[in-house]
């Protein structure tokens, strides 16, 4: 099938360069295991999980058939006074999974849905105690969380921002990027040990500047994934719960890339052992069959939202989406988190996340350009100095040719990511960190 047999004029790509990529159009047809197939019967590597969904690879069939059987006995049914099995059952799955009391899911579409979701579950359980003044959100610089107003507002992806400026949220501050390029531009596996307590700003400068009392939640990528995979400063997470504590500030942990796996546990939340008041998921639940989101909450929000003194018949919290906990999704999900957790695959991305680590600083370590390394679960990022003038160009260009070599890489600005499916073996990591190496020499 050649390109010239696709109609391409209606199709906007999202978060791509349109124009150049109507020149060289990179378009799958199929997929199974490790590997797509493109329109021109090439095979590609996925060394990104299809931007971290796939964990259990591609084509799994306990998945597929799960979703052809719901299809076949409840293809839909509405979320609104009434729900489905499938998305009870999968919430349940869920709670056991998450830790603590983290027991109450709320399900929505996507990752930006459940970053919305997430902001104004914090908005409404305040109000719910008499605090409704606690309107202020707090995210981080180069943070990522989605692209609604609510998520656009708290992240700090200035791409993303700069255009639509006056409609960002008005009550939102942002913390410190938790990268120090100096000393830590390279880690492998390890948490970067910062001298400086970079959360001293938040007690110091943020919260006095909006008075704690206002605030109503902070929220992080545990590690920050869109951005180019960093790490937080060891002890970071911990400390940042402890100042929400003090203050009755909800933490909020963004785990649409770490949910489900990729640092080698079910959730960042237990890497890191720091529970937070909500966590926001998607992708990966459902391998990416199906889009599927949600917001899991410790009961004391539920339980407060509940204490209304409405009558029982009132709504207590007026939000959803017309597919939340959608059977054919939350089929996916039960069917995903069921095979995640007979293979052992969340175990399996942290052993194979210490090859991909090994192999990504034996083997770009010292190439040219090459400024810094970062390897943590099973994820890893090489940064590269930017061409004059040209931010993102060297990326770019690498991911092109790295694609036309037949590996899936992510460019982000001038960051390259590998991500692999959990199910990935040593030569895969070997045939893509190869690939990028090759191609970093040849721009250089
Ligand atoms: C941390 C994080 N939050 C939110 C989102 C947004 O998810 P979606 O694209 O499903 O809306 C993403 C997407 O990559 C993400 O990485």
């Amino acid at each position: 099938m050649a390109y010239q047999d696709f109609n391409m004029d209606n199709h906007w790509l999202p978060f791509t360069p349109n124009r150049s990529f109507r020149k060289d159009p990179r378009v799958f047809v199929a997929a199974d295991g490790m590997y797509f197939t493109t329109h021109d019967g090439k095979k590609v590597i996925d060394g990104i999980s299809a931007m971290w969904c796939t964990g259990a690879g591609h084509n799994r069939k306990p998945i597929n058939e799960a979703v052809k059987r719901q299809v076949d006995t409840l293809d839909y049914a509405t979320a609104f006074q009434a729900t489905n099995d499938k998305a009870a059952r999968a919430a349940q799955m869920i709670a056991a999974l998450a830790p603590a009391d983290l027991n109450k899911v709320l399900f929505c579409n996507s990752g930006s849905e459940a970053a919305d979701t997430a902001m104004k579950v914090a908005l409404a359980y305040h109000r719910a105690r008499g605090e409704g003044h606690r309107n202020v959100f707090i995210g981080r610089e180069k943070g990522y969380h989605g692209v609604g107003f609510g998520g656009m507002s708290v992240g700090g992806m200035t791409a993303n921002r700069k255009v639509f400026g006056a409609s960002l949220l008005p009550r939102v501050d942002h913390l410190r990027f938790i990268h120090d390029p100096v000393h830590h531009a390279y880690y492998n596996g390890t948490e970067p040990e910062w001298e400086e307590d970079i959360l001293l700003e938040l007690e110091n400068r943020i919260l006095p500047l909006h008075d704690a009392s206002n605030v109503a939640a902070v929220i992080v990528e545990p590690v920050a994934g869109s951005a180019g995979w960093y790490a937080p400063p060891k002890g970071y997470l911990k400390r940042l719960r402890e100042i929400c504590d003090k203050h009755g500030i909800l933490l909020i942990f963004d785990e649409v890339i770490t949910g489900f796996g990729r640092l080698g546990k079910p959730f960042a939340s237990d890497y890191y052992g720091v529970v937070p008041d909500m966590l926001t998921f998607a992708k990966c639940v459902t391998n990416g069959v199906i889009p599927l989101g949600g917001v899991i909450c410790r009961d004391r929000l539920y339980d407060e939202m509940m204490k209304t003194s409405a009558p029982e018949h009132v709504i207590e919290f007026f939000h959803g989406y017309t597919y939340s906990g959608h059977p054919v999704a939350c089929a996916a999900a039960i069917a995903t988190l069921e095979l995640l957790q007979q293979e052992h695959l969340f175990a399996r991305a942290g052993e194979m996340g210490k090859l991909l680590g090994n192999a990504m600083h034996g083997a770009l370590k010292g190439l040219p350009n090459v400024i810094g390394i970062r390897a943590l679960g099973l994820a890893a990022a090489v940064e590269l100095a930017p061409m004059a003038g040209l931010p993102g160009k060297r990326a770019y260009e690498i991911f092109i040719d790295c694609f036309h070599r037949g590996s899936l890489v992510r460019p982000a600005g001038d960051v390259l990511v590998l991500a692999p499916p959990f199910i990935v073996e040593k030569e895969h990591i070997d045939t893509l960190v190869n690939t990028l190496a090759d191609s970093i020499k040849r721009h250089a």
